[in-house]
């Protein structure tokens, strides 16, 4: 067995050979290539005291670096990481955005591409998905997680991990990551790197669920977080990896730190200096050491001074070894280096059709009066104006994969080719920058106002660059940067009816847009298939059916914000009391666009609300069936959401909480049953004494288009 595969090997190990599969560096010019590997890694490889590298991309450089490997003492395979958080070469929509697809078989679809482009060019590992639940959107790394709710969220993480590994050891899988451990989205203040502060019932109910179904999809591998939460350093945090992973959860594979998060516990006050890092991190469970240099410099001594027992090390070493093994990569190392297989991988169509398929799933369409959408195929002239009309790479977002051989300008549509590829010859395209993404010049300003008087219909591209949303890219402003509203604004007394692309790695807040705009795409970063997709949903040929999942806000003051807040002892009776009530003076009570919310080109109604019963024990479940008709006129995707609210506990519960969801397609005219039950565990939560589990009472249920667009409502009771 694999178990006695790593014992024996484990036996002919020495220390410095075991704590060296426990290290793990970044590779050489991994975006720009030809590689030339740095001396003393080549000699560090070949001495047995690397395990793993990360940023070391394609057959050809892979196979280099273990080619090194196979001349140490016991052979023992490197395993290559990578971020492929959206893609590998062909380029998925962000996390977030596909996240408002709702679309789970996409999402794990979308996965599974990326991994099996990712492992024909060598890549053994992703360190992905992030499952963050994150409620300010000032943090740049929203772009990377699912948004603000625990149940999507949960389902989400579940999808991707199964699509990333697949079948773990098939040659079109990579391990999982899920990162990071734990609670990094709830950074005080949304700056990166920053403090979380936590009440246990919040980490429970709120943090932990998508890394546990995470865990659940057989995920193998954690990253720990750069984070301390309630003043312990994640990478340093024995109840996080050790009691609660390792321990209740029995998780079996390995963690990961983050980038330097182990020499960071230094910084954090928590240690004081790197060896004593090293020993925080591995007595609380951090099993490798990413590029910090801890483990390698400082372990071994450690062990020798008796402060680290030689079983953790060695119970870290086999979590990783055991990895390589059901990977194959003793058989053959070289398994996932095969250039044929990436040459294939890489070029295939059908991935890019699938790109295309989730890039306009994931669009939200947040408003359309007299419905200026879709546009008719019969319009002459349309003015494209914005600055990110013609841009290809911006499209890709934060966190793509960076190949060296790959030339963004042909890889990716942009908005401009995308919408030419549309219309063909069948209507005009006129142009005009009008201004940059940031800064304040309006020179251009006259030429795009010129332009949008010469056309049917102007469709204006604005937001974010890609690289504002990210790592290390929190904003306290959250604005359309620069001179952009204005430029909107410009635009629109010219009486032309105008179509806003938002494009951004995060909710903005665009208020005057908002209200003044009659029509408006949310369209994140979409990836390689961008501006085709836009394309479809500009014309209809794909009815959009995103929904936000997270809340935007009306003002950066409000945030954190979140659909799924307590009642407090003083709610606010509508959205403009203020009062003596839990509210702000200045501003009104809920978010500009709600969680849940997307409109579609046809409308839908839902009706005939049945409950199976209105008592249940909690050994029971209730049936729920309604019906939903596509009421327009054009067929359409609608997500059918389930809310619940719990009236009296223990512990005060949210006065609405997702619980379900469906989504479903409808022809118009068509009706469908839609079908939900209700069980114990969607009735649970953590109780007084942070036990999981029912409490008798009363039960609302919401079933709606958005958090805030309930359409039918039942009530029932749990009983005893
Ligand atoms: O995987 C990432 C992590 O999410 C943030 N710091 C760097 C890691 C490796 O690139």
């Amino acid at each position: 067995t694999i178990d006695q595969k790593v014992d024996a090997l484990l036996k002919r190990m020495t220390l410095e050979e075991k704590i060296g599969q426990l290290n793990q560096y970044t590779g050489d010019n991994a975006a720009t290539g030809p590689i030339t590997i740095n001396p003393n890694k080549q000699s560090e490889i070949k001495a047995g005291l690397i395990g793993s590298m990360l940023n070391v991309l394609g057959t050809q450089y892979t196979r280099q670096y273990q080619e090194l490997a196979m001349q140490s003492r016991l052979k023992i395979p490197l395993l290559f990481g990578q971020d492929v958080i959206h893609g590998y070469k062909t380029t998925f929509p962000i996390p977030l955005a596909e996240a408002a697809s709702w679309d789970l078989d996409a999402m794990e679809l979308s996965a599974r591409i990326a991994a099996t482009e990712a492992a024909a060019s060598g890549i053994h590992w992703t360190f992905a998905p992030m499952v963050d639940i994150a409620r300010d959107p000032r943090w740049g790394r929203v772009m990377e997680g699912a948004g603000e709710d625990t149940y999507l969220g949960s389902r989400i993480a579940y999808a991707r991990v199964k699509g990333f590994q697949g079948k773990l050891g098939d040659v079109n899988s990579v391990m999982a990551c899920v990162k990071h451990f734990a609670a990094y989205g709830a950074a005080v203040g949304g700056r990166d790197y920053n403090s979380v502060d936590m009440s246990e019932r919040m980490l429970w109910e709120t943090y932990l669920p998508p890394f546990k179904a995470a865990l659940d999809a057989g995920a193998a591998t954690f990253m720990n977080s750069f984070n301390d939460i309630n003043g312990i350093p994640a990478t340093g945090n024995k109840y996080l990896q050790r009691d609660i992973l390792k321990g209740k959860w029995n998780f079996q594979g390995f963690i990961v730190s983050d980038w330097g998060s182990i020499g960071e516990m230094v910084n954090h006050g928590f240690s004081k200096d790197r060896k004593e890092a090293a020993l925080q991190a591995i007595i609380a469970g951090s099993d490798m050491d990413m590029e910090s240099n801890a483990y390698r410099y400082h372990l071994a001594e450690l062990v020798k001074e008796n402060k680290v027992p030689i079983a953790l090390i060695d119970d870290a070493v086999k979590r990783i070894l055991r990895k390589k093994f059901e990977l194959g990569l003793f058989d053959n190392p070289y398994k996932y280096s095969n250039p044929e297989r990436e040459q294939a991988a890489l070029n295939n169509p059908q991935h890019r059709k699938a790109a295309r398929d989730i890039a306009a799933k994931s669009i939200v369409l947040l408003k359309n009066e007299k419905n200026i959408l879709p546009l008719s195929k019969n319009i002459k002239k349309i003015a494209f104006i914005g600055p990110l009309v013609k841009e290809h790479k911006q499209n890709m977002g934060f966190w793509s994969v960076e190949l060296p051989e790959v030339d963004y300008d042909k890889h990716v549509i942009s908005q401009w080719e995308g919408l030419q590829n549309k219309i063909g010859n069948t209507a005009e395209l006129l142009y005009a920058k009008g201004c940059e993404i940031e800064g304040d010049n309006k020179d251009g300003f006259a030429e795009a106002i010129a332009v949008a008087n010469q056309a049917d219909v102007v469709i204006l591209s604005i937001g974010e660059r890609r690289d504002m949303s990210g790592e290390a890219k929190s904003r306290s402003n959250l604005r359309l940067p620069g001179v952009q509203e204005d430029l909107i604004k410009a635009i629109q007394v010219t009486g032309k009816p105008v179509v806003v692309l938002i494009n951004a790695g995060r909710p903005l807040v665009f208020n005057w847009t908002a209200d003044n705009l009659p029509a408006i795409l949310y369209t994140w970063w979409l990836g390689s298939e961008a501006g085709n997709a836009i394309a479809d949903v500009l014309f209809g040929d794909y009815n959009p059916s995103g929904k936000l999942p997270m809340s935007f806000p009306r003002e950066e003051g409000q945030i954190p914000i979140y659909y799924n807040h307590f009642n407090t002892g003083r709610p606010a009776k509508n959205e403009t009391e203020s009062n003596y009530v839990s509210a702000y003076t200045d501003l009104k009570n809920n978010s500009r666009f709600p969680f849940g919310y997307g409109l579609s080109y046809t409308s839908f109604e839902y009706s005939n609300l049945k409950l199976s019963k209105n008592k249940i024990k909690n050994t029971e479940k209730i049936e729920v069936s309604l019906n939903v008709t596509n009421s327009g006129k054009v067929t359409g995707e609608e997500v059918v959401q389930l809310y619940l609210r719990d009236k009296v506990g223990s512990v005060v519960r949210p006065i609405i909480e997702l619980k379900d969801f469906q989504k479903i397609e409808l022809n118009a005219g068509e009706t469908k049953i839609i079908k939900f039950s209700i069980d114990k565990e969607k009735l649970s939560f953590y109780n007084a004494g942070l036990q999981w589990g029912t409490e008798p009472g009363d039960f609302d249920l919401m079933i709606g288009s958005s958090s805030a667009d309930i359409r039918l409502r039942g009530t029932f009771e749990l009983v005893k």
